[in-house]
């Protein structure tokens, strides 16, 4: 007797069996959660639950390429040490031909999923559906109620995505992406339950120059600001932003105020946050449409940043890496203050203090990467001469973080004020950095965080 294999346990041959070569391929990132092989966009699902943090991202495990999407998952008991767990959701209902990105609640005590159900049928439908897992994040279960928003509402496109939901004055509370009249927006409902929602309305919209659709919209409270944070599409210059405003919970609205871009770099979309016992933690996907993937090769493209830590100070986001990737810090490489103060490797966490200067990153063909932080502000120019400067207030630390892995670049300048986030694949698979100017240099190897990856 012939037993057929699900979609999820394709999934799980496809992105394991072939893991060994893409996770010792020449650009495998040690320290960064990347799919075991195949293809990974939108952080998805993020949550603590069950005394582990739970990361659950788009994915394809066929290919290094976008396809039908899954969900892959990962988990980790100190934000720095990963594991990977099975694939957790495949499209394998007939409401959907791909699972779309969305989060996760611990729904009195059961983790709990909430994604897009794409079809891409024509016309292209997008819904809301919910999975529940009974053995603690292992496999899930698709409720019998799916999908539990059929329809968008009829003020809006038929582009209905990403799901972010969380609990507030005991009630569940879900913004979704949309597009109302040309502009950007974010939809919110409300349930008791994960099953039955309330349309609310339109919790807030663009101006017209925020882009025509938002996806991944986030909703939360940092230092008593209220934030969305979404990634607009077709804002030309800008890919993730954070707009402060007034949410107001009984009138299911927020009114704008200002806004930001979370990171300068090329490479950072999708972000999301997680509330972890009060303080709030963003990752957003470390790649980009439309960019190129030379590990695609490889049998593997995409991974997400490291996990930021959110504050709010003066009006302005402040992002900082999570205190708890000290625990990957190796030797002590570099710590000086004077005279030549340089590192080279492969996984390098820097810090410099007190800067007047410029950090120079270069591999075998010369400069790929130039920070220069003083006084007025901060500048990265990349290879090609292009060149990114942000102002930094006139209070933030003349200090800059620089995580370095393989084939990416994490910075985060002036106190976590500004961030820049690349992906730079080094000819001779070295980074070498130097510091010229004033400052005090320090540098860290780093360990790998997945247990089959080496530096
Ligand atoms: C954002 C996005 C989401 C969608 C997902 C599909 O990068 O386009 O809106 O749910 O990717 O993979």
């Amino acid at each position: 007797m012939s037993i057929s294999k699900s979609m999820l346990d394709l999934a799980n041959d496809a992105a394991f069996g072939k893991s060994a070569k893409a996770r010792r391929s020449r650009y495998a990132l040690a320290y960064h959660i990347a799919a075991p092989s195949g293809w990974l966009n939108d952080p998805n699902g993020l949550v603590r639950f069950g005394g582990r943090y739970h990361v659950f991202y788009q994915h394809h495990p066929f290919s290094a390429q976008w396809g039908p999407m899954y969900w892959g998952h990962a988990s980790s008991a100190d934000l720095a040490h990963w594991r990977h767990e099975p694939v957790a959701l495949a499209p394998d209902q007939p409401y959907e031909k791909g699972c779309f990105s969305g989060s996760a609640v611990d729904d009195q005590g059961v983790l709990t999923l909430i994604y897009t159900a794409h079809d891409d049928d024509s016309p292209v439908k997008e819904t809301q559906c919910i999975a529940r897992s009974f053995d603690g994040g292992q496999t899930f279960v698709k409720s019998p109620l799916n999908p539990v928003i059929g329809a968008y509402p009829a003020e809006c496109s038929s582009d209905f995505r990403d799901p972010k939901v969380w609990r507030q004055d005991g009630r569940w509370h879900m913004v979704v992406g949309s597009r109302h009249g040309g502009r950007g927006c974010a939809l919110l409902y409300s349930g008791d339950d994960l099953e039955h929602w309330e349309y609310r309305g339109i919790l807030c919209e663009g101006d017209g120059t925020l882009g025509d659709m938002w996806e991944c919209p986030n909703y939360c409270r940092v230092d008593g600001q209220d934030l969305l944070i979404v990634s607009p599409m077709n804002m030309p210059g800008h890919k993730n932003i954070a707009l402060f405003g007034a949410f107001d919970a009984a009138a299911g609205r927020m009114a704008l105020d200002h806004w930001q871009e979370l990171d300068l770099g090329d490479d950072f979309y999708a972000a999301q946050i997680m509330e972890d016992e009060g303080r709030m933690l963003l990752i957003g996907w470390m790649d980009m449409w439309g960019r190129a993937h030379p590990t695609e090769e490889d049998g593997w493209a995409g991974a997400l940043t490291l996990p930021r830590e959110l504050h709010v100070r003066n009006g302005r986001l402040i992002q900082l890496p999570a205190p708890e990737l000290k625990a990957l810090r190796g030797e002590k490489a570099v710590d000086s203050d004077a005279g030549e103060r340089a590192a080279s490797g492969r996984c390098l966490e820097i810090r410099v203090g007190g800067m007047d200067g410029c950090l120079v990153l270069a591999d075998a063909d010369g400069m790929m990467m130039e920070i220069r932080l003083n006084q007025e502000g901060v500048s990265f120019t990349l290879a090609g001469g292009r060149t990114v400067a942000a102002p930094l207030s006139p209070e933030a630390p003349r200090e800059l973080i620089v995580f370095i892995d393989r084939c990416s670049v994490e910075c985060f300048a002036g106190g976590g004020e500004v961030c820049f986030t690349e992906r730079l694949y080094a000819k001779e698979l070295r980074i070498d950095t130097f510091l010229r100017g004033a400052g005090r240099m320090e540098a860290w190897t780093l360990n790998p965080a997945f247990e089959e990856a080496s530096c």
